[in-house]
């Protein structure tokens, strides 16, 4: 089969024998680049299309590639997203050594549309871990910031920032149970930069903090809020936007409500008052209430 690319083609998978998709007449692209085969979308983003593909040139390895759709008006904006994106995926590219983010094959530009290739993860995500076995006990959301917290520190330390972490961007790794990031790095940035200019909001409503929901403006402590409103979500199975839909932020004032069953006692003591305050302002606020003294100045994305 071959895979249509425009991005809005309801039925994008063809014959091989096909030149033109038969569902929107678009030109079939059998082989990118002349190395990578688009087997099927997997997701659909507020920038682009998330495919997955094979490596003909790596005895047809797996692949993720994702498309950057765009609109820039004329020429010179046009370039301006193109370099862009050029780089930012440079820059990104330095950090994908990371072995919680996938690594960074090529990046392009071909068709009129900006592409990304990256590491294939064999796994499923967090969302779809909590569909199958069910809420996550505080024993696991332990874990789960033990894998995590030096990789938000990695990334923090780099000057990226995620700005969309919630459970279906995280990750588990079939082979060896280590969570991965997706989902993130040059489309944000590169979002960041143009659509700025067209007042679109990165970031989803529910995971999203405050302050990203309000201006638009996200700093590290924002992909930790993330990370604390995914972490409600895989404890209690409530996905935090039904909440802030009918309460707005005063939801976090009674996550704890939502519980099935109480947290541990010992787990605020394991998780560093820092973590605590930037882990949102629920999951962590309790380790305050329950007398840890937060130091706003130091971040230390741990926990013993
Ligand atoms: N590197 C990857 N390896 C395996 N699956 C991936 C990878 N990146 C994305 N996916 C899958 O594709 C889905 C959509 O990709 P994602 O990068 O989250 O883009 P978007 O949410 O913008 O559509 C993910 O939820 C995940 O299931
Ligand atoms: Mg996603």
């Amino acid at each position: 089969m071959v895979c249509c690319l425009n991005p809005d083609c309801q039925k994008p998978l063809n014959q091989d024998t096909h030149k033109y998709c038969q569902s929107c007449g678009t030109e079939l692209i059998p082989l990118l680049r002349n190395r990578f085969r688009i087997i099927k979308p997997l997701g659909r983003g507020g920038f682009g299309k998330t495919y997955l593909a094979e490596d003909t040139d790596k005895l047809k390895e797996p692949c993720v590639v994702k498309q950057l759709v765009y609109q820039a008006q004329g020429s010179h904006a046009n370039k301006l997203v193109v370099d862009l994106f050029m780089r930012e995926a440079e820059q990104l590219q330095k950090f994908w050594a990371n072995p919680q983010v996938p690594s960074l094959f090529a990046y392009f530009e071909e068709g009129g549309y900006l592409y990304l290739v990256q590491q294939y993860i064999e796994g499923q995500d967090l969302l779809q871990e909590l569909e199958q076995h069910g809420c996550f006990s505080d024993t696991k959301i332990l874990a789960l910031l033990q894998d995590l917290l030096p990789v938000f520190s990695a990334i923090h330390e780099r000057h990226i920032i995620h700005r969309d972490i919630k459970p279906e961007n995280i990750m588990r790794r079939e082979q060896d149970s280590r969570l991965i990031l997706i989902d993130f790095g040059v489309s944000k940035q590169l979002s960041n930069s143009i659509l700025s200019m067209a007042g679109t909001m990165v970031g989803s409503l529910g995971y999203a903090a405050p302050e990203q929901m309000e201006s638009g403006i996200a700093q590290p402590n924002s992909d930790l809020y993330s990370l604390g409103a995914s972490c409600f979500h895989l404890m209690t199975g409530i996905n935090p936007w039904s909440l802030w839909r009918k309460q707005g932020y005063g939801w976090l004032e009674q996550w704890r409500a939502h519980l099935q069953q109480p947290i541990c006692p010992l787990f605020w003591g394991k998780v560093s008052c820092d973590v605590g305050n930037h882990l949102g302002n629920f999951i962590v606020s309790h380790a305050v209430g329950d007398g840890f003294v937060l130091d706003h100045n130091a971040v230390i994305y741990s926990v013993v």
